[in-house]
Order: C-alpha cells, then sequence, then structure tokens
C-alpha cells in the first residue's frame, strides 16, 4: 500500500469514527427512547446527496474534570449544508449521544460558522436541538458560546428565515436560541423546554410537575405559544420543517419559490354564497373560506392549537406564497385576546419580514375585557398587531365577511393602516359596535323600543355600505368570487413599493 493510499484510509476510518458519534450503545438508548439520531434526522432533512458536512474533526479544549481524557471528532454537533427541493440551507444538529449534546465552546463556534454563513450567502438555517444545555465541565466558556449564537440569532432575525427543531431535551438559558429563531417544531413525549426543570421548581415554589407538563410539546404548542408546532414523533417533525420551507423565500431579499397549480385563478365557488348564518351570533367555520379560497384546498397552519380564535398560516394563490389571518367565529366568537394579538403580530411581522403577502379574513366583534386581559396588558398586546399591520409593507388584501367592530375592525388590516385593497361581503357589518351594545348605551332607557331601536341601527350600520361609501373598501364582493379577487389583487400588487420613515429602529410595544 503507498502512503497515500495509508493516508486516505486514516480519513475513511477517521470519517466513520466520527460518525459514529457517541458509539453503538448510545445510538441505541436514543432509539430506545424513540428518537433518531443527529445524523439521521439530517438524512431525513436535506435531499438524498446533498449534505456537505463542516468540521467533522473539530474537537473541544476543556481540561476540566478528565475532559482532557476524551476527544470526540465532531463534539457533539453535526453542522454543514444542504438542499432541501434543491434550495440551499444551513444546518446544526446536536448529537445526544455525545456527552448528552452538550454545547461546550467549541461546538458554539461550529454552530456559530454555519449561522454566519447562512446570514452571508443569503440561506435558511435550520437548528435541531438536542442538548443537557451548557457543557457543565467547561462553565463560563460554554456561557459564552451561547451568548455568541444568541447574538447572530439576533443579527440574522428579519435577513434569513431560521428554523428550530426541540429534538430532546433543551433546558436552561438554552432555550432563548430557538425563541428567538421564527418557528420552533417540538416533538412530542420526547422534547422539552423549560427554564429550570422539575426539581428545581419543587425546591424553589414547592409545585410538583413533570417534565411534560412543565414544558413538553403539547403544553408549549397550546398554552405558552412557545413551540409553533408539536409533532407525533421526529419524522414528522422533519417533515413539518420541509413543508413550512417551502411557503419561505431564501432571504429577506427574494420571493418565497412559486407553486404551480392547476387550480384555476377564477375558481367560483357557489357553497359561500351560502356560509353566514342569518343569526349573526351563530358561529361557523374559517376554515371551510380558507380552505375555499387558496390553492388546491391547501393550507399549512402555524400555532394551530395555540390562541385558536385566530388562524394563521401559509398557502398559496395562484401559485405565490400568502400569510393568511383570520378570525375564527367558532372560538370565542373570533374575538381578540392577549394570545390571538400576540400570535397574530408575530405572524405578520415575519411575513412582512420575508416578502409574503397577507391576506387577511375578518370576522372580529372586538376585543375581550374584562380583568384577567387588562392585567395581562391587552392594551400593550392588542397595541403589537395594530402596530404590525400597520408597519407591514408587503401586499395586504383583507376581506371582511361578517362583524368588523370597533378597535378590532383598525388592527385587522383595515384601509387606514395602509390596507391595499380591502373588500367586504354583503354581509359585512363594519360599525363601531353591534347593534345591542350600541342601543343600551345610547338608549339606557330604551323600555318597549329598544327593539326598534335596535332594528334601526342594523338597517344603519349593519352592512358594508357605510364603510363603501366613503371609500373604506374598494368593493362589497359577491362571496362566491373571493379566490378571483383576492387573486386579482395580488396579481396587481406585485410592483408595490412602500417605505417606512428612515429610523433606528421601531419600538414596537412589547
Ligand atoms: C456535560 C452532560 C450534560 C451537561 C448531560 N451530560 N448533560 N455533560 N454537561 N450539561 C452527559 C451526562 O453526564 C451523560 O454522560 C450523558 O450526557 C447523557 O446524559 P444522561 O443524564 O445519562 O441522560 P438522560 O438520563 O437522558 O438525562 C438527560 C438530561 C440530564 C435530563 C439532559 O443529562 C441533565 O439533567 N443534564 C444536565 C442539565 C443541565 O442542568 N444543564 C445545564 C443547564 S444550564 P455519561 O458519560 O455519564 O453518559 C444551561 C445554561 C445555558 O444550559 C445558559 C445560556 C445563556
Amino acid at each position: 500500500m503507498s502512503i497515500q493510499t495509508d493516508k486516505i484510509q486514516e480519513l475513511v476510518e477517521r470519517r466513520a469514527e466520527a460518525r459514529l458519534g457517541g458509539g453503538a450503545d448510545r445510538i441505541e438508548a436514543q432509539h430506545k427512547k424513540g428518537k433518531l439520531t443527529a445524523r439521521e434526522r439530517l438524512a431525513l432533512l436535506l435531499d438524498e446527496g446533498s449534505f456537505e458536512e463542516f468540521d467533522q474533526f473539530v474537537q473541544h479544549r476543556c481540561t476540566n474534570f478528565g475532559m482532557e481524557k476524551s476527544h470526540p471528532d465532531g463534539d457533539g454537533v453535526v453542522t454543514g449544508q444542504g438542499t432541501i427541493d434543491g434550495r440551499l440551507v444551513y444546518v446544526f444538529a446536536q448529537d445526544f449521544t455525545v456527552n448528552g449534546g452538550s454545547l461546550s465552546k467549541t461546538m458554539s463556534e461550529k454552530i456559530c460558522k454555519v449561522m454566519d454563513m447562512a446570514a452571508r450567502n443569503g440561506a435558511p438555517c435550520i437548528g435541531l436541538n438536542d442538548s443537557g444545555g451548557a457543557r457543565i465541565q467547561e462553565g463560563i466558556d460554554a456561557l459564552a458560546g451561547y451568548g455568541e449564537i444568541f447574538e447572530r440569532n439576533i443579527l440574522s432575525s428579519g435577513v434569513v428565515p431560521q428554523i428550530s427543531g426541540i429534538f430532546g431535551p433543551c433546558a436552561g438559558g438554552a432555550v432563548y436560541s430557538p425563541a428567538l429563531t421564527d418557528f420552533t417544531v417540538m416533538v412530542q413525549d420526547t422534547s422539552y423546554m423549560f427554564l429550570t426543570g422539575p426539581a428545581v421548581v419543587k425546591q424553589v415554589t414547592g409545585e410538583e410537575v413533570n417534565q411534560e407538563e412543565l414544558g413538553g410539546a403539547a403544553v408549549h404548542s397550546s398554552k405558552s405559544g412557545v413551540a409553533h408546532f408539536a409533532a407525533a414523533d421526529d419524522k414528522e417533525g422533519i417533515q413539518t420543517i420541509k413543508e413550512l420551507l417551502s411557503y419561505l423565500p431564501q432571504n429577506n431579499m427574494q420571493s418565497a419559490p412559486l407553486c404551480p397549480t392547476a387550480d384555476p385563478a377564477g375558481r367560483a365557488d357557489d357553497a359561500l354564497n351560502d356560509i353566514i348564518p342569518d343569526n349573526p351570533n351563530k358561529a361557523y367555520d374559517m376554515y371551510a373560506i380558507i380552505g375555499s379560497i387558496v390553492d388546491d384546498g391547501k393550507f399549512f397552519e402555524v400555532h394551530k392549537n395555540f390562541a385558536k380564535n385566530i388562524i394563521v398560516g401559509f398557502a398559496h394563490m395562484n401559485g405565490q406564497s400568502v400569510g393568511v389571518v383570520a378570525n375564527q367565529p367558532n372560538v370565542l366568537a373570533g374575538v381578540l385576546d392577549i394570545n390571538a394579538s400576540r400570535k397574530a403580530a408575530r405572524f405578520v411581522r415575519f411575513c412582512d419580514a420575508f416578502n409574503i403577502p397577507l391576506v387577511t379574513l375578518v370576522d372580529v366583534p372586538g376585543f375581550l375585557c374584562g380583568t384577567q386581559q387588562e392585567y395581562g396588558a391587552i392594551i400593550t398586546n392588542g397595541a403589537k398587531l395594530l402596530y404590525a399591520y400597520g408597519e407591514a409593507t408587503v401586499p395586504k388584501v383583507t376581506v371582511t365577511l361578517r362583524k368588523s367592530y370597533g378597535g378590532a375592525h383598525i388592527v385587522m388590516s383595515c384601509k387606514q393602516l395602509r390596507g391595499d385593497v380591502n373588500y367586504a361581503w354583503p354581509t359585512a357589518s363594519i360599525a363601531v359596535m353591534g347593534a345591542e351594545g350600541a342601543v343600551d348605551v345610547l338608549f339606557k332607557n330604551a323600555g318597549d323600543e329598544r327593539e326598534q331601536k335596535i332594528n334601526e341601527y342594523n338597517d344603519l350600520f349593519s352592512n358594508p355600505y357605510r364603510a363603501a361609501e366613503k371609500g373604506y373598501i374598494e368593493d362589497v364582493i359577491e362571496p362566491r368570487n373571493t379566490r378571483f379577487r383576492v387573486i386579482r389583487a395580488l396579481e396587481t400588487l406585485k410592483g408595490k413599493k412602500q417605505d417606512i420613515p428612515a429610523k433606528k429602529h421601531d419600538n414596537l410595544p412589547l
């Protein structure tokens, strides 16, 4: 054998060893927990043969607590570049089989390198987290590593899409990197996120709670809103990330890819002419309307189980990626509360940052009232949504289906908040408030005349024509034509240019 052959053999062997991570036993333990390894996850995520690994031979430099005795190649994270549906992405996947995926200074350097490349080359960055947190033996060096990652999360925000998969533990300050990214996908039963674990919680507050109840996928995707998606297992989690990416552009200077469809742009749907109940207090399902107007009825929902009174998600309309925001009359009558406002505001800002037009479907009775909401700062939180719509410069097409009352009318992408094209169905009622509430304020002692006053108010305001007469909406449209009208509006807005005044940065009400 020549020296060269020997050297190539050494490379092959070193690679093979690095690929084994913490070894066969630990890989088996990972599988027994129902989890895939870092490399298996990347294999599912990336197009076959597209992965190019970086820094496979990087080793930690720690000499505390016997760490000098073991220097696994790669140091517990697999990083590199690849493609998803032919589009470049940068990735890192923590390997729990190596020191519990704990973050060393060198691991952070590997992660920062791909984050820098993603930002520089204008491609999304996807991080798959599965880690025991800061590598305890390294002390402050590991913490510094987190700080460097957070800095990049912040600087890349609004520049390239950042997506986090939580596929195992993610605890302590480590949770703040996913929290800074655009979307977080968690896996049920095998992943959790919390600042302090159950043992510390018990010690400090006396509260007894298990990992799942404290920070599992179900909790974060329904109660806290920290996670945007909860997947049944690793495979579904990876699939969710891939599907999400298909609606997003590579970076903030590009548009999302077109998704060709055979669904005709002019397709009318007669069912929509009958969908609004005669009784204004009766609910109906907003999903039916979204499904009717988007391409092929396909809607990719974000935050499906959180603040269900508002619906947000991605779809295509005539092949163009759009962000859909819609009140859901089926849940709390579609009222805006703190969580709904936060959820929609974050989504609107994401779409605006990444050139994704907004389609808003309105049926909103107002803001939720009461001490719980006021003490929780519905004022500040509602202002977030107002702010998000007002500052957004992407094309904004709004259709009011039924109620659009008071402050909530203004918040939900109205004309005065730089709405581009605002339509209403004939069933729309655009007013300061509903008829009964209005009459009870104006005519406290109406007595027997209350009914008559309500009818008068309804005749005057429970329609879209007061708004149309003032030019506050562009047109009253037949429901069956909604798909066509929205698509045509979006086509005309493709060349839209709108600025915001120069500033260092805004001061969004946080
Ligand atoms: C070094 C770690 C580690 C860590 C796990 N390991 N976490 N090594 N630093 N943070 C090692 C374990 O010693 C073990 O090594 C191997 O990884 C697998 O861990 P196990 O405990 O056997 O696995 P499991 O039973 O599944 O439990 C996983 C776990 C637990 C719940 C994550 O390991 C754990 O509680 N780890 C510590 C979590 C923690 O407190 N991290 C610091 C958080 S503070 P061997 O060789 O024995 O197999 C933080 C600050 C960030 O992260 C600040 C940012 C600003």
